[in-house]
């Protein structure tokens, strides 16, 4: 019987706190199927996010409102079996957590799918759910900043935290997170500034996204760091590869051989 080796929690945390590997950056990116979760696992990559960003990158979704717990569950069910090493996070969809007994019901079906650890976007006002989830066994991760579940209320795809208001009411929610139980937290879209200082306040990690240099890791959306959208280039992100060149050189070259006769030949055809 082959054991998974995985990643747990302790050792995202240790990563910041102490033991050997205190101040060793954590690396997160999200994952939605199988064939690239093989890949992932090939690499030393500490977390896999199963995002609800899955909404816009395979479903075609304007926003992430329109996940549903199934579309995490089923993209949960591809991505889990192949990670054997990393630690899987599942996204919590828009509004399957808005009470107690709802967001333990929904945390178990992502766990029966296959998660480690569940996500829920939002400080003071989800830490009743995240306590409950926590008291029963599962680690949850917390994310604030630009929430995208809340994309119409903060008034679309801003940088949050630009007022010293804000910025005391983000700070108050990562403490508010960490004294509910939530093993890491993640910052999206803030001032490096404000992201260093909530970092050195808190005991548990921060992992950024458009957040700066001082958090204690990194999480890109996966497509978005291979360059498969050529059209989406906000300034945080950097691209690690152009995929979308690659990809239309490949379809293009298939197009063209077909129509012209050049494929299959006998090397790819059967006696
Ligand atoms: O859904 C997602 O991919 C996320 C990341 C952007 C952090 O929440």
């Amino acid at each position: 019987m082959s054991v998974k080796k995985i990643k747990r929690i302790s050792y995202i945390q240790r990563c910041k706190a102490h033991g050997e590997h205190k101040g060793k950056k954590i690396t997160m990116l999200t994952c939605y199927d199988h064939t690239f979760a093989k890949l992932i696992n090939r690499t030393d990559i500490d977390m896999v996010l199963i995002g609800d960003s899955l909404g816009s990158v395979i479903l075609g979704y304007d926003d992430t409102t329109k996940v549903r717990m199934r579309d995490m569950v089923y993209h949960t069910r591809a991505v889990a079996p192949a990670i054997t090493r990393a630690c899987v996070c599942v996204d919590m969809p828009f509004m399957s957590y808005s009470s107690t007994p709802q967001a333990l019901r929904n945390a178990k079906r992502l766990m029966q799918a296959g998660a480690h650890a569940v996500k829920l976007e939002g400080g003071e006002q989800v830490c009743e759910q995240v306590k409950a989830i926590v008291d029963v066994g599962v680690p949850v991760l917390g994310h604030l900043g630009f929430t995208p579940q809340s994309v119409h209320a903060l008034g679309g795809f801003v940088i949050q935290g630009k007022t010293e208001e804000v910025q005391t009411k983000i700070l108050q929610d990562a403490l508010a997170l960490q004294a509910a139980g939530a093993f890491a937290i993640i910052l999206e879209l803030m001032p490096s500034a404000l992201a260093a200082t909530i970092t050195s306040e808190l005991r548990i990690p921060t992992i950024g996204i458009g957040a700066g240099a001082h958090c204690d890791g990194q999480v890109l959306v996966l497509y978005d760091m291979l360059g498969c959208d050529a059209d989406f280039s906000p300034k945080f992100l950097k691209k690690y590869a152009r995929l979308s060149d690659t990809i239309l050189g490949a379809i293009n070259a298939f197009n063209a051989e077909v129509r012209s006769g050049v494929y299959p030949d006998d090397a790819h055809s059967y006696d």
